[in-house]
């Protein structure tokens, strides 16, 4: 038995619950959620309460500061087999890095694996069953105190809610826009942090990303304009004569969960895998030369997307010489299978829901 209290109220609320025949990202929100709130230097209750916006004055301190964090990850529970967590510890212990990043108070790790726990076992019922689809989990602290001294806030809020989710990307491969002027994350920043402010700092270049029929932005260094860090939502990965090659991480980058469970899954196929400094011009050469005969995009929402082309922002395009993408779907496949139950997955990987 964990600390968690379900308030009257929200078990009534999920069990009223009907998904729509079709499912996209993000759109939907389970009627109940997890809060917590810190004051006086500690974490109150953890409470499972029926959905409804929070109440916060205009002067609180995220609205203004943006000290805020996040994590995503994701409940499965395809053909009914679960529901499964993937390696929720390490969405916990990224949650508690982003805090540190941001001045906040860590939140337990215990109460971060009860309080996504719950969420996936109560809202069972409510999870899509179809491959790729899931239960979209987002863990967020703000900061609530009303005041607007910079300073680190003295009150937080701690929340989780879920998302029945389709999908994040529909069609089978993207293009992915190449941000060559603005940068997202700099030396010494926050890149590293899972924090609102990287994700405003990419929206002006998304948009322009989805003028030129882009579906991410790719963010090279900030310092030179040369060296390719990742995406707004998702790492970067590039096959290059059969091996798989990845920027190495840096202050800049965020340390994908995908990423390191992709990095583990290909060296376990015997795929050699190389993090490095990588410079965008030169595997730009190398796509056009054909010895790098793909690129993918890997993250909790994007799984693994492969990419067919990178755009420029004068609209030139350099596709792959082939769409095939064969590596890039023989690791999403196999993901999804350990992620989703058909594969055994090392013994940390997978976490079965079947109880509190
Ligand atoms: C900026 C950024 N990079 C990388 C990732 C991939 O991280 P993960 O695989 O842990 O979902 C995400 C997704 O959360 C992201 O937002």
């Amino acid at each position: 038995m964990g600390r968690l209290k379900v308030i009257s109220g929200a078990l009534e609320k999920i069990a009223e619950c009907k998904l729509p025949r079709e499912l996209s990202f993000g759109k939907i929100i389970a009627p109940a959620f997890v809060e917590c709130d810190y004051r006086d230097g500690k974490w109150g209750e953890l409470k499972l309460v029926p959905y409804a916006p929070l109440h916060l004055g205009p002067e609180a301190k995220v609205f203004h500061y943006g000290q805020e964090i996040f994590e995503g990850l994701k409940g499965y529970f395809v053909d009914r087999a679960g529901p499964f967590l993937f390696r929720p510890d390490q969405n916990a212990r990224r949650f508690n890095l982003s805090a540190m990043r941001l001045g906040m108070p860590e939140f337990p790790v215990s109460d971060f694996l009860e309080s996504v726990t719950a969420m996936t076992y109560y809202c069972k019922e409510i999870i899509p069953t179809k491959s790729g689809e899931s239960l979209y989990l987002r863990p967020c602290m703000i900061a609530t105190e009303e005041s607007l001294g910079i300073k680190p806030g003295l009150t937080y809020k701690y929340f989780v809610i879920a998302s029945p989710s389709g999908p994040y990307f529909t069609g089978d491969s993207i293009k992915v826009y190449i941000e060559r002027e603005r940068a997202r994350a700099c030396p010494g920043g926050i890149g590293a942090a899972k924090t609102g402010g990287n994700y405003a700092a990419s929206l002006v270049s998304g948009k322009r990303a989805q003028e030129l029929g882009c579906g991410q932005t790719l963010w090279l260094d900030a310092l030179h304009k040369t060296y390719i860090e990742e995406m707004s939502g998702m790492n970067f990965m590039s096959v290059i004569d059969g091996a798989i090659h990845t920027p190495a991480m840096t202050d800049t980058i965020l340390d994908g969960i995908t990423r390191k469970s992709i990095i583990q899954l290909a060296q376990d196929f015997g795929i050699r895998v190389v993090e490095e400094k990588m410079d965008i011009n030169k595997l730009l050469e190398q796509v056009a030369k054909g010895s790098c005969t793909e690129a993918f995009a890997c993250g909790t929402a994007a799984i693994i997307t492969p990419i067919r082309g990178f755009v420029e922002g004068n609209g030139s395009e350099l596709a792959f010489k082939s769409a095939e993408s064969k590596i890039a779907m023989k690791l999403r496949q196999e993901l999804l299978d350990r992620q989703e139950g058909r594969k055994n997955a090392p013994a940390d990987w997978r976490v079965l829901v079947d109880k509190l």
